[in-house]
């Protein structure tokens, strides 16, 4: 077991506004590091209520802020959590607040220094420039260097001890982030390394990880969530991601949850289609699945579909869905068509279709 978390904070700074999330509160670790951290301190903590970031409560965390003027804003939580805080801080001079998602130029300008306090091992939105936000049940993407926060620390304190699913949520987010990432044609040797690197950790460490609570196992997921916000921070993330936000507003899965139904899908049409892409593109592909199966120790690309489905069974997660309940309209507009685009295989509607097919049953 570790040491009680704590982070300095500097003299300078009398008022911190935190934000957190319900169930994360209550637990002890956290509380330890409050109390620990901010001691002598004048805080006030906002307590996240929404499943799902939307612009609503958004709306209420900004009016909140404006109305305490924080020194420093600190985000303790998951993905969600930190998303809010991180699109808070940016909008605060703007009048209103809906602005976001019309206004092109100066839409976020950083308020205060963001500190971010992960408690799931999963979105690597400590070090990404990008936030999701939903309106009317519809996602939406913003990506902008003042999204960044200013410092993150890594407790596995606050992990230890999550439910399995949050956990299996978690890491099969990282796992499938670094993959989708590392697919892609937009990424560079860096982000390929990135990648790499938190998808050995994943591979090795997750059995571990979600059947015990290890400190060491869980110090190294959280590393490797690090990483994989490493590399989609150059890439941005890919089909099974877009897909999944259908899921996760409609289905009430998690979102790494939601994200993993899609991937070992999308992989394998990747795979078996890789004939129809031109030759550079082909190559690059080609290259890109061959440092996949020396990371996964195999020796063909199926095995990795094979390997990706063994883990999701290992994890014992819910992921199949009841056909009667899919709503097919619903689904097209929730996807945006544009960030299929990062597939190496291109995607169209009627593709998704045919991934329903494996999905819904
Ligand atoms: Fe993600």
């Amino acid at each position: 077991m570790g040491n009680i978390p704590k982070i300095k904070i500097s003299p300078n700074i009398d008022k911190i506004f935190i934000l957190t999330g319900e169930n994360i509160f209550k637990k002890k670790s956290t509380k330890l590091l409050i109390k620990s951290s901010f001691f002598r301190k004048d805080i006030k903590i906002y307590k996240k209520k929404n499943f799902l970031p939307d612009i609503l409560e958004l709306n209420k965390i900004v009016k909140e802020i404006k109305s305490y003027k924080p020194d420093l804003l600190v985000a303790i939580g998951g993905g969600g959590v930190i998303d809010y805080l991180k699109i808070a801080n940016s909008v605060i001079h703007l009048t209103n607040i809906k602005d976001i998602f019309f206004l092109k130029k100066n839409r976020f300008k950083k308020y205060k220094k963001l500190i971010v306090i992960p408690t799931t091992a999963g979105s690597g939105a400590e070090v990404t420039p990008g936030v999701v936000l939903y309106k009317n049940k519809i996602k939406y993407n913003f990506t902008d260097k003042n999204l960044i926060p200013d410092k993150f620390y890594l407790f596995p304190e606050l992990i230890m001890g999550t439910k399995r699913e949050l956990k299996s949520s978690a890491l099969f987010d990282s796992f499938s982030q670094s993959i989708e990432s590392l697919i892609s044609f937009k990424s560079n040797k860096i982000s390929q390394k990135n990648s790499l690197f938190s998808i050995r950790i994943i591979l090795n460490n997750y059995k571990v990880f979600l059947d015990k609570n290890n400190y060491e196992v869980t110090k190294k997921m959280q590393i490797a969530a690090n990483y994989s916000g490493k590399s989609i921070s150059l890439t941005s993330t890919g089909a099974p991601h877009a897909l999944s936000y259908y899921l996760s507003s409609n289905f009430g899965l998690y979102h790494g949850n939601s994200v993993i139904a899609y991937l070992p899908i999308v992989l394998e049409y990747n795979i078996r289609n890789i004939n129809i892409l031109d030759k550079t593109k082909k190559k690059k592909f080609s290259y890109r699945l061959r440092i996949l199966r020396k990371v996964f120790s195999v020796k063909s690309n199926l095995q990795i579909v094979k390997k990706i489905k063994s883990m999701i069974k290992y994890s014992k997660i819910n992921i199949k869905l009841k056909k009667k309940f899919l709503d097919e309209k619903k689904q097209k507009k929730s996807i945006k068509i544009e960030r299929l685009k990062n597939n190496p295989v291109p995607i169209d509607y009627r593709q998704v279709k045919l991934f329903n097919k494996n999905l819904f049953l």
